[in-house]
């Protein structure tokens, strides 16, 4: 996912004054990428596109893996799923508890139908709204009950919101803190921001515990990530 690439940005004022609002940060967007993928799937069984590469995805599930602290049997919960891609590597890998979240319904179905073509008929999957507050009801998803929430890329295409982004993000923010358990794991990865920003944001309500390390590249003298992939843990 490139940012910023939608036809209509514009600045976003605050805190992101150099940030950009897109089409990638509305739902009408990814209800035509997943309406789209959808048609193909039932036509090719092609299951679309795997955000950030299948590197960025099997890198989360090889640290996972490795975590002492994440049992198999412990309940993992993907924010913005998209077509469930993570979901089925990390339940090839030997993980039962899964459960995958979006706003958009065809991404819901096209997941689902994926799972139940693999037999992987115990992934849960609902269509729900992140940005709503989840204390509210906005999700079946339990407050409390999940040991590790992934993200990969719906912090950045919620961040491209093209109205109020920062209370978006906000509240996307302290939802992640209610969804997981005290001694739970948020694992992140995001093409628009650096180690630095996501640390600074999220900091009101976690803190590092690790990074993934993640390629680098080199211009003008410096280095950079075009992938970023961190594991933060709530604050008490
Ligand atoms: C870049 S895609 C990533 C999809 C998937 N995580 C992946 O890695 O392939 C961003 C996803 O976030 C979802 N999304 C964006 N805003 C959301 C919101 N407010 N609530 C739930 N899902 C959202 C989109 O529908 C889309 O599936």
């Amino acid at each position: 996912m490139e940012p910023n690439t939608g036809a209509k940005a514009r600045n976003v004022t605050g805190d992101d004054r150099d940030f950009q609002s897109s089409e990638l940060g509305t739902k009408q967007f990814w209800d035509d990428v997943y309406v789209r993928d959808l048609d193909n799937y039932k036509e090719s069984a092609d299951v679309g596109d795997i955000w950030f590469g299948e590197q960025s995805q099997m890198r989360v599930v090889r640290w996972l893996e490795n975590c002492e602290d994440v049992d198999m049997q412990d309940a993992i919960l993907d924010l913005g799923c998209g077509n469930g891609m993570m979901l089925v590597e990390l339940h090839e890998e030997g993980y039962r508890d899964l459960t995958g979240v979006d706003y958009s319904g065809a991404a819901v179905q096209l997941a689902r139908n994926i799972a139940d073509k693999e037999g992987m008929t115990d992934i849960k999957y609902e269509t729900a709204d992140l940005i709503r507050d989840v204390r509210e009801g906005a999700l079946t998803c339990r407050c409390g009950h999940y040991k590790v929430c992934v993200d990969k890329g719906t912090y950045d295409a919620i961040s491209l919101m093209p109205d109020d982004a920062v209370t978006a993000r906000q509240t996307y923010r302290t939802n992640i803190k209610h969804l997981l358990r005290a001694d739970g794991l948020f694992v992140i990865t995001s093409c628009n921001w650096t180690r630095e920003q996501l640390e600074e944001f999220f900091s009101t309500d976690f803190s590092l515990h690790s990074v993934i390390p993640t390629p680098t590249f080199q211009f003008g003298g410096k280095t950079g990530n075009s992938v970023t992939s961190l594991v933060f843990k709530p604050k008490s």
